[in-house]
């Protein structure tokens, strides 16, 4: 599995208060089967010294990790907060991964823009593909099933939290996945105890409900091609979960 959402970094964010717990979580994660792990720490203003904080500290998590023989291939991302001059991440130096794609996440949470097709359009002519951050948390948007087939119409992608599908959200979160509006998937990992880098139930939940193949398409394909740079093929797949159109395509893709 790869983890394209979690805060390993200590010090910077609310993430790990120390080495101790960051490396505590890196270790949880890879005991958990995560192989390769997006980091991405909050990102509120494109502010130089933080970034070079940022880029310090993930060197040496990096280095720690190879040291402690921890087996996890480790990237550096970062989860972007809404309206910050985002056309200019791409210059920026931190935030994007794959050359083109960055987590974004719209605040204050729980509030969608109105103006949020509007900024994507204009990110979009710059060559920018924001992946939406947890769209679980925003319920005017995890419910509205057009608008989300419209922002992935206009090149968003969408995450969600591997928590969603072990609470009373599984139903939703589900049903976006068999629609094909589901690209990738996180711990938000924070700290061992309370948000812990754990996707391995989540995983079993999705083979269990909606096949293997599934299950490695937004844990580990589609995740590992965005990294990679690679554009993915983003047409939502099926109507509406239950419609017997829906059902049938579903079964020939095998899903
Ligand atoms: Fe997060």
């Amino acid at each position: 599995m790869i983890d394209m959402h979690c805060h390993l970094l200590p010090g910077v964010d609310d993430g790990p208060r120390d080495w101790d717990e960051s490396l505590a979580l890196v270790r949880q994660g890879a005991e958990d089967g995560i192989k390769a792990a997006l980091v991405t720490p909050h990102l509120g203003e494109l502010n130089p010294e933080y970034a070079e904080v940022v880029k310090e500290k993930f060197s040496e998590l990096v280095g720690r990790v190879r040291e402690e023989g921890i087996d996890m291939r480790l990237i550096l991302g970062a989860e972007v907060a809404f309206d910050l001059g985002l056309e200019r991440l791409k210059e920026f130096g931190l935030g994007t991964f794959g050359g083109r794609y960055f987590l974004l996440e719209l605040l204050p949470l729980g509030f969608v823009s109105p103006r949020l097709e509007e900024v994507l359009f204009n990110l979009h002519l710059e060559g920018l593909r924001p992946v939406l951050a947890h769209i679980e948390r925003y319920p005017g948007l995890v419910d509205d099933t057009k608008r989300l087939e419209k922002l992935v119409r206009t090149g968003a992608l969408l995450q969600v939290n591997a928590e969603a599908f072990l609470r009373k959200q599984a139903r939703t979160v589900l049903k976006l996945v068999r629609m094909g509006l589901v690209h990738i998937v996180g711990s938000d990992a924070h700290d061992p105890l309370s948000r812990p880098m754990r996707m391995a139930e989540a995983y079993g939940v999705v083979k269990e409900k909606l096949g293997a193949r599934m299950a490695e398409r937004i844990f580990e394909e589609t995740p590992e091609a965005l990294l990679s740079g690679e554009e993915v093929d983003l047409e939502p797949m099926a109507k509406e979960e239950g419609s017997i159109f829906g059902r049938i395509v579903q079964r020939l893709r095998g899903t």
